[in-house]
């Protein structure tokens, strides 16, 4: 049964949106928790759009589930997490431009200095997680750079529509069969809503969900503890598509 990372970016974009003090992200983490979030996840961005480093240190002091910190492979970042220590780091690509994460992180194209990072920070006793398209060259690139888990990028399918979206998500299954054959650990995100969860949340050996957006969304409406608690019971118990059984390494 999948777990449920939390995405709180959101929170922090509401008070950025006014340079203020609320609402805090630190709080609502807590909120999340007691909504059943397995973990919290933070993506402290170069241009500091909506997580702050001082939200990040006192995420790291409260957090009692797990802390995913998404961040780019700098120097700087780097710095960050050894000194941080989040329980998890997940690599992502980023973009000046970009309104949010666009595309899986190159890997395979960046395999050398990746595999050196990747060891650097599992050398400090933090997991790393590669956030990946599901593809096969770049799963083989994750597993030789020495990292123990891959995040599977679900924005192609959150994105496609009816006649497409079974495509996509037999990719999203296949990725899984591989990177469990090639000895990596699964999670996915990216784009998951109510809506669209069940099925990913039904791949085989699927380990974490990190889901943001749409939980903040529903939050406005319902409150965050509600709309975590709502999201965990469809990860918990998914609906499986029947044209999509996974198989098993
Ligand atoms: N996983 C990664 C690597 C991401 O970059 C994001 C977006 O910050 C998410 C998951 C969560 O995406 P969403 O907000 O669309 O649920």
């Amino acid at each position: 049964m999948a777990s449920l990372g939390v995405n709180i970016d959101h929170i922090a974009n509401v008070r950025q949106a006014r340079r203020t003090v609320e609402p805090d992200p630190v709080s609502f983490a807590l909120l999340a928790e007691l909504g059943g979030a397995d973990g919290i996840t933070v993506h402290l961005r170069e241009d500091r759009r909506h997580i702050q480093d001082r939200d990040v240190e006192l995420l790291r002091a409260t957090v009692r589930s797990r802390l995913n910190l998404e961040m780019a492979a700098t120097p700087e970042m780097e710095a960050i997490a050894l000194r941080i220590q989040p329980d998890m780091v997940t690599l992502v690509p980023e973009k000046r431009q970009e309104v949010t994460t666009e595309g899986g992180l190159d890997v395979a194209g960046q395999q050398a200095a990746l595999t050196d990072l990747v060891g650097r920070l599992q050398g400090a006793g933090i997991g790393v997680s590669l956030f990946v398209d599901a593809d096969t060259s770049q799963l083989e690139a994750c597993r030789a750079t020495g990292a123990r888990w891959v995040e599977l990028h679900t924005g192609a399918y959150a994105e496609a529509g009816w006649d497409s979206q079974p495509r996509e998500l037999a990719r999203l299954s296949e990725g899984s069969f591989i990177a469990r054959s090639l000895g990596l650990r699964v999670n996915a995100g990216h784009g998951l809503t109510y809506q669209n969860v069940e099925p990913v949340a039904a791949i085989e050996g699927m380990e974490e969900l990190n889901i943001g957006h749409t939980i903040v969304a529903r939050a406005l409406a319902v409150g965050l503890e509600a709309a975590v608690r709502q999201m965990k019971a469809l990860i918990q118990n998914p609906r499986r598509d029947p044209l999509f059984g996974s198989r098993q390494p």
